[in-house]
């Protein structure tokens, strides 16, 4: 299947399984000559669950020794999805302090989650703190905010697959998605579930 071409009822393909294979052994490349010659191990965070996917592949593409965390969060209802105020579920385990910390984000949209993940571990007293996303939706940002490495910009359209859901669908899709008609996915979560699994979940 070639990139753009329609899938199913409702979707398109952004991203091929191989691209993202290929953009992220050469992220993989570029951190692992940053952080070669760093004495303690680097700390790679990434917020769960979307981003773990990629982490999962990133890491294993790595030539240098990581640990790996994770941290939960959910917005807070009542200051508004665009507040980025956000609850902290599940905190790392690791001490950050004086350590090397990669984020690992699969989408940085608004930028909101980014920028208030990053407060949050810059306040540890870390060595550094650096992001690296799988997809920048830079066209939707509302507070700039600093990635030091970025697979793929993307443009405002909605993705779905390859770790990103619409309400816990389709995470396990193993392509990204461009999903042109939201209104009709709201409408009908499991629009697209037929067409990208095939009739099992009918
Ligand atoms: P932010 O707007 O940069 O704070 O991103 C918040 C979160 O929105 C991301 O971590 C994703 O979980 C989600 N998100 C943004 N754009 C998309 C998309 O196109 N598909 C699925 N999730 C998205």
């Amino acid at each position: 299947m070639r990139t753009g071409e329609p899938y199913g009822s409702g979707g398109s393909l952004l991203i091929s399984r191989r691209e993202l294979a290929t953009r992220i052994d050469e992220l993989a490349a570029d951190i692992s000559s940053r952080y070669a010659s760093q004495e303690r191990p680097l700390v790679c965070i990434s917020v769960l669950k979307g981003a773990t996917f990629f982490l999962a592949d990133l890491i294993r593409a790595l030539s240098i020794d990581v640990a790996v965390d994770f941290m939960s969060i959910s917005s807070y209802a009542a200051s508004g999805p665009d507040s980025g105020v956000v609850r902290i579920i599940k905190d790392v385990d690791e001490d950050i302090a004086g350590r090397d910390v990669l984020l690992v984000e699969n989408i940085v949209d608004t930028g909101l989650t980014l920028t208030y993940l990053r407060r949050t571990l810059l306040a540890r007293q870390p060595r550094s703190v650096a992001t690296v996303t799988l997809l920048d939706k830079s066209a939707r940002r509302i507070v700039p905010v600093p990635i030091e490495y970025a697979g793929f910009e993307i443009p405002d359209v909605f993705v779905i697959g390859y770790g990103l859901d619409h309400q816990a669908l389709y995470r396990n899709v193993p392509d990204i998605f461009e999903v042109p008609d939201i209104a009709a996915l709201r409408k009908d979560p499991a629009l697209l579930v037929t067409s990208l699994f095939g009739s099992q979940r009918d």
